[in-house]
């Protein structure tokens, strides 16, 4: 099959590439064009699970390439984050950062996001149109993990431009200077933390790093601050957009929230599956020949396992592809991944969708679409699926 993730109007509406390729083969083998071969694309549900935690599976992009020149200029810094790492390295990284992003530590944060949230739309009127992603869902998230990891304020923006450039598919020279625009930032705020410590998780990796350089190392450092602001922000951003936009176009369903915003929490996971802002997760690829499902996968093959298709998967999901808050299985979706992968923000993910709903909810009770749904315009991203623009009236 040609390589569907180079047609624009795969980036409109994805769900029926999905479907067309899942009814085909649930791991269909797709020709990326050129010299490449071809790549296992996992669109089944259960095939996706066993996916990502399969241990054959290895997300060592440097190994990958290594006799393969790709003729990039990836910072090293994002050629090998945590998520680009197999254990024993990907446990040692991991186990850095878990505590800070704990249930119980986020809950923590639970108002300060409430009041980051208020204070964005405490300039915004009943009647007035707006774009919801400039407004909220982009500076929200942004704001949010910048603080957590110690970004300055005045930095905000830049941060975010190189971050969103990053996820341009195709666009190499783009992602490769937005690459060492981060890297080098983050590099700089590393060394200006190391003179003057304070609360923030950076300074706290700079001092695990000072303490003992085995168990951290500098480029280490950089690439878990980066991996962090990224992960942290950019699949948040499309979460509020993609619920917002399902709930407006699913009034019934939005009619459930306004009567009773006790179940906004129990929500999240049926808007996480429905419209799943990681639509094709990460790179994975088979260093030996493997079976995924029933398809043979030969050694060297990448593998795109996608969360968006696997999500509306009719062999797992009665009726995926119809919002249904009540639906009972809503939280075994596959959107905040699976494995030792998973996910590690999950809880600050959550915390964060739901503030935005539960505000727009209270102070917005008529709020509605200002364009037709098929006018928005979504990322040219194959990662993330998410809007670049969701103007509303309130
Ligand atoms: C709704 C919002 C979010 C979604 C849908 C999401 C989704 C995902 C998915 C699917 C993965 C696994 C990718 C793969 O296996 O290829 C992942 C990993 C990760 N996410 Fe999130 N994420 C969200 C928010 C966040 C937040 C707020 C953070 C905060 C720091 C975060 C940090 C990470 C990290 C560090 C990893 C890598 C974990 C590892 O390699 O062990 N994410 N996320």
């Amino acid at each position: 099959m040609a390589n569907p993730f180079s047609d624009p109007a795969f980036y409109r509406d994805r769900y029926p590439v999905y479907a067309a390729l899942r009814q085909r083969c649930p791991v269909a083998q797709v020709s990326m064009g050129g010299s490449s071969g071809t790549t296992a694309v996992v669109t089944g549900y259960d095939q996706a699970r066993a996916a990502l935690a399969d241990p054959a599976l290895s997300k060592d992009t440097v190994a990958f390439f290594a006799d393969r020149p790709s003729g990039r200029a990836l910072h090293p810094a994002l050629a090998s984050t945590m998520l680009n790492s197999d254990p024993p390295d990907h446990t040692r990284l991991r186990r850095l950062v878990t505590r800070a992003f704990t249930p119980a530590r986020v809950q923590q944060l639970r108002p300060a996001v409430r009041a980051l949230a208020e204070e964005l739309v405490d300039g915004w009127s009943p009647g007035d149109r707006v774009d919801l992603m400039e407004g909220l869902a982009v500076p929200l998230p942004v704001t949010v993990i910048c603080q957590l990891l110690g970004v300055p304020d005045a930095d905000r923006a830049s941060v975010h431009r190189w971050s969103s450039d990053l996820l341009a598919t195709g666009d190499h020279e783009r992602i490769d200077s937005a690459s060492h625009a981060l890297a080098d930032y983050m590099s700089a705020l590393a060394a200006a933390k190391r003179e003057k410590p304070d609360e923030a998780l950076l300074s706290a990796l700079v001092a695990v790093r000072d303490e003992d350089g085995d168990r951290l190392s500098e480029l280490e450092l950089v690439s878990l601050a980066v991996l962090l602001l990224v992960a942290g922000h950019e699949t948040t951003t499309a979460a509020i957009g993609n619920s917002v936009l399902a709930l407006l176009q699913h009034p019934e369903q939005l009619a459930l929230l306004r009567a009773d915003h006790g179940r906004v929490p129990g929500a999240v996971d049926e808007l996480l599956r429905y419209d799943s802002p990681v639509s094709i997760a990460t790179w994975r690829w088979a260093p030996k020949a493997t079976r995924l499902g029933e398809t043979e996968v030969p050694a060297g093959s990448p593998v795109f396992v996608s969360p968006g298709a696997a999500n509306r998967d009719p062999a797992r999901f009665t009726d995926p592809d119809r919002l249904d808050l009540d639906r009972p299985d809503a939280r075994s979706h596959l959107a905040f991944g699976h494995g030792i992968h998973r996910c590690l923000g999950a809880p600050l993910a959550q915390v964060e969708v739901e503030t935005v709903l539960l505000l727009l909810l209270e102070r917005f009770p008529g709020l509605q679409l200002a364009e037709p749904a098929e006018q928005l315009l979504w990322r040219h991203s194959r990662l993330v699926r998410g809007l670049e623009a969701l103007p509303v009236q309130l």
